[in-house]
């Protein structure tokens, strides 16, 4: 089946982040700018205080059906470990998206200023994959040293 690449909607709506220690993770920014009607970019900045040689992220994805449901996704990734070597084929494709946008891209320990700059959602990022249609929840907490220093929820939405 042949489906219009215009017809399809796949764009941020939504970007919270929240700090859960100031002491060591400080957000600066973390806001989306409408491009226009079908792109929407994410901008981040967020200062790490204090170098860390453990970084773990949880990402769950939610689909909104009368409030938010897991939905499929849901793994957890030893950021030091991939950017060492990558591993989960799942991960290496997510993020191997955003490097280019951001500057994650060396290995551990990581300090300083983290930083997203204009990630945006495009369809060929799916693959063909069959996604239906909806509003998404990409919930992302992260851990140094098991504990949970800070979580960012970007909203998507799927047409
Ligand atoms: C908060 O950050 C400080 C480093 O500034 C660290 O020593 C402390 O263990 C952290 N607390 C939690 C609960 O993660
Ligand atoms: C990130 O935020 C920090 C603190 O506000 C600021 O000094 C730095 O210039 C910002 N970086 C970018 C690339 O905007
Ligand atoms: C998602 O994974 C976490 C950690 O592995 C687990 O505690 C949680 O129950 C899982 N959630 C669902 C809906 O499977
Ligand atoms: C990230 O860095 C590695 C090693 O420097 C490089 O091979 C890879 O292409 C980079 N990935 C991106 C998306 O920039």
């Amino acid at each position: 089946q042949l489906v219009s690449q215009e017809a399809v909607v796949f764009k941020f709506t939504n970007a919270v982040c929240e700090s859960h220690n100031k002491s060591w993770m400080v957000i600066n920014n973390c806001r989306l700018r409408a491009v226009n009607r079908h792109k929407v970019l994410f901008n981040f900045n967020g200062t790490i205080l204090h170098p860390t040689n453990s970084i773990m992220v949880h990402s769950q994805i939610f689909k909104k059906a009368s409030g938010y449901k897991p939905w499929i996704i849901n793994y957890t990734t030893d950021c030091c470990r991939f950017l060492k070597k990558s591993y989960n084929p799942l991960a290496i494709y997510i993020n191997s998206y955003y490097f280019d946008f951001s500057n994650f891209n060396h290995s551990c320990p990581f300090m300083g200023d983290q930083i997203i700059d204009g990630l945006y959602l495009k369809v060929e990022m799916l693959k063909g994959l069959p996604i239906p249609n909806g509003d998404y929840l990409l919930a992302m907490n992260w851990y140094f040293y098991e504990k949970k220093q800070f979580s960012t929820n970007l909203y998507y939405t799927y047409t």
